[in-house]
């Protein structure tokens, strides 16, 4: 940003309280957007990596894939200084993403079917 990897100090922080800078401060949200998108991008790179060993390593491609075109679509909207279009598909990619994520965990740690009580309704219901 301004040909800097981290903006200087004083412009992330500049408002008082200095945790106001986190909603108040253009350049702090911009600063902390990128590199949430940069974290999400390695995120989603490591699972793809590490998924290979639990079977759903296609899906996780996949998800680098969306993210991929999603810092992309982030990067146009910045350029083009946010147009409706740009952004609302940034958003709704957003979702996808975030759908997609939500599968993928459910993919590789599937729920364990709840275990029989001896004493259950059905079981109960069986006798008689
Ligand atoms: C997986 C989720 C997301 C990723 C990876 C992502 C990534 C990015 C990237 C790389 C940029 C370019 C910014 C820069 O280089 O400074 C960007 C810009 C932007 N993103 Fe996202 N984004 C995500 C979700 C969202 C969501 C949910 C919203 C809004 C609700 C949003 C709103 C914006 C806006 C308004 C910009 C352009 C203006 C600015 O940077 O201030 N993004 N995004």
């Amino acid at each position: 940003m301004d040909g800097r990897f981290v903006p200087p100090i004083e412009h992330l922080f500049k408002n008082d309280p200095w945790w106001m800078n986190f909603f108040d401060n253009i350049t702090t949200v911009q600063f902390d957007h990128r590199m949430a998108a940069y974290a999400s991008l390695a995120l989603a790179l490591l699972n793809a990596v590490f998924a290979r060993q639990t079977g759903v390593a296609r899906r996780g491609w996949a998800i680098v894939a969306m993210v991929l075109c999603q810092v992309g679509l982030g990067i146009a909207t910045l350029l083009y200084s946010v147009p409706l279009s740009v952004a609302l598909a940034h958003q709704a990619l957003a979702m996808i993403v975030l759908g997609m994520t939500v599968g993928n965990l459910r993919a590789e740690f599937p729920a364990r079917p709840a275990a029989r009580s001896p004493i259950s309704f059905s079981s109960r219901a069986s006798r008689f």
